[in-house]
């Protein structure tokens, strides 16, 4: 055999080789893969779900976009009553909305989901995300911050909040209608500033970009979601999304920082005990936590407690625009308060306002602000009706448990009254659960209900919304990013109450 030849039978050996083990080493990844989640396809199966492609589960679900997620698990939640099981790729979903087993997993399983490694950007290894072993420490150094008393402290920011709120409503009373997040959003904002961070939002520089940059990373982490590709640093970290993500941490982590060294000048070294932010750099300086660990706290804790608030409160209006009657009643309420006094309102009168309490309720009954929620179990879990496996990851749906007719008589009715105990004794526990449950619940519960009273009261004293840019609770179509929103804004219309202004 001369030497071309030789080459030319080499080169066909090797050709022949590839043509075989391409393929080759593709089922051996598929039987790997299968074998190793073999329990978890075979719990899988057990549950009722959607159609899934080999490897590539559901994603066909995904395509009509990040727009779309809400309408999506909402149906999905509707066409399975109790629990379905859904594979998105390599990760294996159980959509559960059966309140007893409900109970028993926010119980017990502490982790959080893979998805919220979408986050990793702006909140990861925060308070939010932390692996158990980190968050419960965590957790418990901070609760300081949020004692009932350290809140009830907060009472004068918060007014000045919803003072500050009906000022920049006087040059909107002229009966246009108008988007009112943007203005709640920013009082909740200083709000969080006067209260979490006990410095003057005033003397921060990039207020208005920092808000920008928080709205954009919802987007982001939603667009991370939806490529399966970004799912690997390597592309995610090349991509134009993952090179905006970079950009918007680099310049929210920069805001936070400003606000820790605004806080460092301004106490001269005297923090107060446990105030959150003074809380968090004495640990710092203490070398408890590193800065990094701050920054992330502090970024996470400011987003989770103003963007919440002002998307509830703005909900809450939005509500009483479509319900002319319910708002009467809070006005008679806060009539038998103050009577005819314009006098400010106090933490005393605040605990007197149960109607205005009952429909922030039935607000976040109908318009969860935190419509999903996910736990990963990280030990399989049998309760009296299913066996959940390891690996799998719960996904909790308030958005759904809220409108089921079997608890909610009547469901898509905006009635506060729900809410009158002896009305509600009989719905099952977690059904009903805004603030999530169990260990691992929101810590803002009580700063949340008592600075949302604060503002509506006294802003619903001064003002009256007249419409609004839905006039049912069908019309109105969420969109989701964490939290879910309506599609067409909060848009609505006020007037004055002349007795005070
Ligand atoms: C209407 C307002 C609010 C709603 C509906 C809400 C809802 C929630 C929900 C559902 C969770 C659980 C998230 C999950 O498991 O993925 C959560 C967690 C959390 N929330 Fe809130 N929240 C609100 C306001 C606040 C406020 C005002 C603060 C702080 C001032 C706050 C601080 C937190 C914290 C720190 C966590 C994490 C707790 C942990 O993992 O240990 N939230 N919130």
């Amino acid at each position: 055999m001369n030497f071309a030849a030789m080459n030319q039978f080499s080169e066909s050996r090797v050709a022949f080789n590839l043509k075989w083990m391409l393929p080759f080493l593709g089922l051996l990844f598929i039987i790997v893969h299968y074998w190793k989640k073999r329990k978890l396809y075979y719990y899988a199966l057990k549950f009722p779900g959607p159609f899934g492609f080999p490897l590539f589960g559901s994603i066909h679900l995904l395509k009509d976009g990040p727009g779309e997620v809400y309408k999506m698990l909402t149906t999905l939640f509707g066409r399975y009553p109790n629990v379905f099981s859904v594979w998105m790729g390599k990760e294996l979903y159980i959509g559960l909305s059966r309140p007893k087993d409900l109970e028993i997993i926010l119980n017990r399983c502490l982790n959080k989901g893979n998805v919220y490694e979408y986050t990793e950007d702006y909140f990861y290894d925060s308070l939010i995300t932390a692996p158990v072993n980190i968050w419960k420490e965590r957790r418990k150094v901070i609760n300081k911050a949020f004692h009932m008393t350290i809140i009830n402290s907060f009472a004068e920011k918060f007014l000045e909040g919803g003072n500050s709120l009906v000022l920049n409503f006087k040059g909107k009373c002229n009966g246009e209608p108008f988007d009112v997040l943007p203005s709640v959003w920013r009082v909740t904002f200083d709000v969080a500033c006067a209260t979490l961070g006990n410095v003057d939002s005033n003397l921060l520089k990039g207020q208005d970009q920092y808000m920008l940059d928080l709205m954009s990373s919802h987007r982001i982490i939603f667009g991370r979601f939806y490529n399966p590709l970004y799912r690997f640093n390597f592309f995610w970290r090349r991509s134009s999304f993952g090179k905006e993500a970079q950009i918007i941490k680099q310049r929210t982590w920069n805001f936070i920082d400003q606000m820790i060294d605004l806080k460092r000048r301004t106490s001269d070294g005297n923090f107060q005990q446990n105030y959150f932010l003074d809380l968090l750099i004495r640990l710092e300086d203490e070398k408890k936590m590193s800065h990094e660990e701050v920054v992330k706290e502090v970024q996470f804790m400011f987003a989770a407690s103003h963007e919440t608030t002002a998307v509830t409160v703005s909900a809450v209006l939005l509500a009483l625009g479509m319900h002319p009657d319910i708002q009467e009643r809070i006005f008679e309420e806060l009539e038998s308060i103050f009577g005819k006094s314009d006098r400010d309102v106090t933490l005393d009168d605040v605990n007197k306002m149960d109607y205005l309490k009952r429909v922030i309720k039935e607000t976040l009954r109908l318009f969860p602000t935190i419509p999903f929620i996910a736990r990963r179990v990280d030990q399989d879990l049998r309760t009296d009706s299913s066996f959940y496996p390891r690996g799998s990851t719960v996904v909790i749906p308030m958005a759904h448990l809220n409108r089921k007719a079997e608890f909610w008589p009547d469901p898509l009715k905006f009635d506060p009254d729900r809410f009158l105990t002896e009305e509600n004794q009989n719905v099952p526990r977690c059904t009903f659960i805004p603030f999530s449950y169990g260990p691992r619940n929101c810590m803002g519960v009580k700063y949340a209900m008592l600075s949302m009273q604060f503002t509506l009261s006294t802003l619903l004293r001064h003002y009256k919304v007249t419409s609004s840019n839905y006039k049912t609770i069908q019309e109105i179509d969420f969109g989701m990013t964490i939290v879910a929103r309506p599609k067409r804004g909060y848009i609505i219309s006020i007037e004055k109450r002349n007795r005070y202004i």
